[in-house]
């Protein structure tokens, strides 16, 4: 029987995603690594061993169903790292876009039941699971109506989740990144304080994974500023974000 530990990473083939891949390679896992990027991860199994591959589309739960199944060799996953995501922001109001809204729940929030319905199984007692969620649920900001619903909806989903496994001596850490420069920030047109590597923010989730932390926010420059300001009125935190989009 092996003894290397497994980890499987969703949205592997970029950003934040990759950066763990390769931090976990580095460690000496063996990584499951999922994204619908099928050139980068066959790549990636070119390039290392210890990379097991599998292309799907989180929202499509027939294509996780197919996926899970080439796992059957697999008898344990230790860290189940449910990593990617989408930002799409509702640039018109009144004009909402029902369809966006639904697109961004289905990609960051729905997925997740799918991939715990599939893979969850695989974890036993003493493994992990991880949820990258966002930073940007402890305070509202404009235009994010579904991407903070959407990481709002992880929140409660991770801190339920970790009671009911508890039993099951399975962890649950939920991850309040800040602003990591990605492919996915790189398209924001907003000033993004205290940006990170996605190597840093990479190495504050390894860290704080492998000390079986429950909960991890970073950088605590913006994510405590962030704590302390949504204990103001919501009328003077909507003052001070409506001063600073002006
Ligand atoms: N960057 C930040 O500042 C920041 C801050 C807070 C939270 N986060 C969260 O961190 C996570 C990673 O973000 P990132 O910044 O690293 O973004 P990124 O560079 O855009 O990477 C997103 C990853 O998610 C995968 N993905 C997206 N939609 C998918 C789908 N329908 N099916 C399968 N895979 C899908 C992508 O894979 P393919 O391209 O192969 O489909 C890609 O690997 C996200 O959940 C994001 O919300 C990021």
């Amino acid at each position: 029987m092996s003894t290397q530990n497994t980890v499987l990473i969703t949205g592997a083939t970029s950003g934040i995603g990759e950066a763990l891949l390769q931090q976990y390679l580095a460690n000496g896992y063996r990584v499951i690594a999922c994204g619908r990027n099928k050139e980068k991860l066959t790549q990636y199994e070119q390039d290392n061993s210890n990379v097991i591959a599998l292309a799907f589309d989180i929202t499509d739960s027939e294509q996780i169903h197919q996926a899970a199944s080439k796992l059957a060799e697999i008898e344990r996953i230790d860290i189940l790292l449910l990593n990617a995501g989408d930002c799409r922001y509702i640039d018109d109001v009144k004009a909402f876009d029902g369809q966006l809204f639904a697109d961004v729940i289905a990609t960051n929030l729905q997925s997740l039941g799918y991939l715990l319905q599939y893979f969850l199984p695989k974890v036993g007692a003493g493994g992990q699971v991880v949820f990258v969620s966002s930073s940007a649920t402890l305070l509202p900001f404009p235009r994010a109506e579904a991407y903070g619903a959407s990481k709002a909806g992880i929140d409660y989903l991770a801190n339920s989740l970790r009671i009911d496994l508890a039993a099951q001596n399975i962890a649950v850490t939920l991850v309040h990144p800040g602003f990591i420069k990605t492919p996915l920030t790189d398209k924001n047109d907003f000033p993004m304080p205290f940006l990170l590597s996605s190597q840093q923010a990479s190495s504050r989730i390894y860290n704080g994974v492998k000390a079986k932390k429950s909960y991890l926010h970073f950088p605590k420059r913006l994510t405590l500023l962030m704590k302390l300001l949504a204990l103001l009125p919501d009328a003077v935190w909507q003052k001070l974000i409506l001063k600073s989009e002006k």
